[in-house]
């Protein structure tokens, strides 16, 4: 099956499967069955071995699945054999959270610059970066070869920006914007949003009672 046929329910397993499986690399462990897989991230063997049968089954009757190729063909499936640059765009709050995370740096996920457009935050240096004006962000984009923005603004004004930095050059956005942005086919858009994940914990506890 080619990767293109994977379903969306599949790919969002994926970076589960994927952190796990660097979990046990880190302890050394090199070889794991799917029912042993199973019991350590919560998804049944049957589910397991449906999923990853998706990109050739890398399963052997009676050994199990080889735990290094399997975590690196799952990291070449979600695109993880290179290293994306980013900008984040708005150094508020949930900006500065962002960029002071050094985990995204370790996935392979580099952030260049962080910007605002409130002259009392540009200028301002944090760990790694100065805050810079959002005026020159496109220019950045361009010059510096970045693939992603991180939208850390409220809704009035997401669109806009990232209009422009689309027209810059990035291909993707991890959007925090409460806005459904509207871009071109060809540039992705991934939304978190905290909020709904709070949401489905008070479905589930609600559950519980
Ligand atoms: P904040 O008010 O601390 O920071 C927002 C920053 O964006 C400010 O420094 C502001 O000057 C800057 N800004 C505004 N418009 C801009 C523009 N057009 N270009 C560049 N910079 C601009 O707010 P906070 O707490 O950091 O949240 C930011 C946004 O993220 C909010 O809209 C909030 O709704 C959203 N948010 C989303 C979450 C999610 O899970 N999706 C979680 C937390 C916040």
């Amino acid at each position: 099956m080619s990767e293109k046929n994977i379903s969306m329910a599949v790919i969002r397993r994926l970076p589960k499967y994927h952190r796990y499986l660097g979990d046990l690399l880190d302890k050394d462990i090199q070889r794991i069955s799917s029912k042993e897989l199973s019991e350590i991230i919560g998804f049944t063997a049957s589910q397991i071995r449906q999923d990853l049968n998706n990109f050739g089954g890398f399963g052997q009757q009676g050994y199990g699945y080889n735990v290094e190729a399997l975590h690196q063909e799952i990291g070449k499936i979600l695109g993880l054999d290179k290293v994306y640059n980013a900008i984040v765009i708005g150094a508020g709050n949930l900006g500065q959270a962002i960029s002071n995370y050094a985990g995204f740096k370790k996935a392979g996920f580099e952030i260049k610059a962080l910007f605002d457009v409130n002259p009392r935050m540009i200028g301002i240096k944090m760990r790694d970066f100065e805050i810079l004006d959002s005026e020159e962000a496109e220019d950045f984009v361009r010059k510096n070869n970045i693939d992603i923005a991180i939208v850390c603004i409220p809704k009035k004004g997401a669109q806009e920006i990232v209009d422009r930095l689309i027209g810059a050059g990035i291909k993707g956005v991890w959007n925090f914007a409460p806005i459904d942005l509207q871009v071109p086919k060809h540039i992705v858009v991934e939304n978190v949003n905290l909020t709904e994940s709070l949401y489905t914990l008070s479905y589930l506890m609600k559950d519980n009672e």
